[in-house]
């Protein structure tokens, strides 16, 4: 008798604890829990019944006060104990997302092709705000905001000093949820400011993104199934028609002259890949990719990438890799992309067949992980 009146209390307590914590249900909602074993606890015990009671009624008020905060949107809270984290956001970010393919985060990595996120959301709240005001984006208030419409909207506010290379991680390829594009954006608020997961507030492009994608027909498909282990037969034959591997790099192999291919088909859509092959020039990649040509006070001539630039010189890299700093002084003439075109092929259109294109693509998207479209 005396260890069932024990047991009734424990299971009485403990179910109160779990309920006031919000814990997951074991089997039965707590509150169904706690009020069975407060029931039996004061039937047996009669000596507890005014303790009883207002524990009881204690209870049923945490419950509905739970109940409200779901029902009035406060999931989001809720949420934010479990999958909408700064770990969280910190897997997301240095996996599935891909952030880290072009972002480091202080000495963390080493993508240089998007802004290193070291203290963004201390910049956001101290640059950024007051740039996107000064640019009429008033509805731009908090560094949040700011954080929020980088990944909503990345084309709305280029950092200086890149391109408009972020893709919208809520769309394929890389297809983050509602939940996780949260956890990221907690993440970066952990750099240099507090988390606040309440405070974010998703556009409905990224909200409804998911339902769209699962309507809707795949935007761009190739017709033609491409075969990967011949995709990368003609990568690698530096020989071939393709020749790719002169210029870009698969899983540690090939050229430096183009951007690192290896994830490329993780991060960017397969109609920007078929539009990277066949018209290279409707877009330059970013980090360090567009093309100039000079020519130098004694005459020479010089062609190649620009690879760094401030106020006094240019650092340009040639197709063979080699570097030369150009003093702008010593500049008679210089071209640059749109006059000129990007440096790489622009008729692989007449060079590859439709089939070899898929090959080629097909390749990029298993070094990337992700499978070919059927
Ligand atoms: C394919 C390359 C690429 C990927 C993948 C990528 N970004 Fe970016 N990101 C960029 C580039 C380039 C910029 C700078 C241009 C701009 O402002 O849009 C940028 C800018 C940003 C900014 C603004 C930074 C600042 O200093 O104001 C944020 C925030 C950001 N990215 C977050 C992310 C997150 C989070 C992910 C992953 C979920 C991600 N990015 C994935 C390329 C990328
Ligand atoms: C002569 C060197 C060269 C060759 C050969 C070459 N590329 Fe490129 N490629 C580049 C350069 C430089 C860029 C960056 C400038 C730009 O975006 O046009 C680039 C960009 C790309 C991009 C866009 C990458 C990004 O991250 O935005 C893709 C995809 C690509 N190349 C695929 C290929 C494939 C596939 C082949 C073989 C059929 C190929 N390239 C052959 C030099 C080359």
């Amino acid at each position: 008798m005396r260890l069932l009146r024990v047991a009734a209390g424990l299971v009485c307590l403990t179910s109160f604890i779990a309920l006031l914590a919000d814990l997951p249900p074991v089997l039965l909602p707590w509150i169904l829990w706690f009020l069975a074993a407060a029931g039996l606890a004061a039937y047996l015990w009669p000596g507890i019944r005014t303790g009883l009671f207002v524990l009881v009624m204690l209870g049923l008020f945490v419950y509905m006060g739970a109940l409200v905060t779901r029902i009035s949107g406060g999931e989001i809270r809720v949420a934010a104990a479990e999958g909408i984290s700064v770990e969280a956001g910190e897997a997301i970010y240095w996996g599935k997302g891909k952030c880290s393919t072009c972002h480091s985060l202080g000495d963390r990595g080493s993508a240089v092709r998007g802004p290193n996120h070291a203290d963004v959301c201390a910049k956001a709240r101290d640059l950024r705000v007051a740039e996107r005001q000064a640019a009429g984006a008033t509805q731009i208030q908090t560094a949040t905001d700011y954080l929020v419409e980088s990944l909503a909207e990345p084309e709305a506010y280029i950092v200086e000093g890149f391109s408009a290379a972020m893709p919208k991680v809520y769309l394929p390829p890389i297809s983050l949820s509602v939940d996780e594009v949260s956890a990221v954006i907690v993440y970066l608020q952990a750099q240099g400011c507090a988390p606040d997961p309440v405070a974010i507030e998703l556009p409905a492009a990224i909200r409804n993104a998911a339902a769209a994608q699962a309507g809707a027909e795949s935007p761009f498909s190739l017709v033609l199934v491409g075969d990967p282990a011949a995709g990368r037969a003609l990568f690698s034959d530096s020989a071939g028609p393709a020749g790719c591997v002169q210029c870009h790099t698969v899983a540690g192999q090939g050229g430096k002259v183009g951007p690192e291919l290896t994830d490329v088909a993780g991060t960017q859509t397969l109609a920007y890949i078929f539009e990277s092959i066949m018209n290279p020039s409707a877009a330059i990649a970013a980090g360090g990719y567009e093309p100039i040509q000079l020519q130098l006070s004694d005459g020479s001539v010089l062609s190649g990438l620009i690879k760094a630039e401030d106020d006094a010189s240019i650092t340009v890299v040639d197709k063979q890799g080699a570097q030369t700093v150009v003093q702008k002084s010593d500049l008679q003439r210089e071209r640059r992309y749109p006059d000129i075109p990007s440096l790489m092929p622009g008729n692989f259109g007449e060079l590859l067949t439709v089939k070899q294109v898929a090959d080629l693509i097909a390749f990029l998207q298993e070094s990337a992980g992700v499978l070919p479209v059927e």
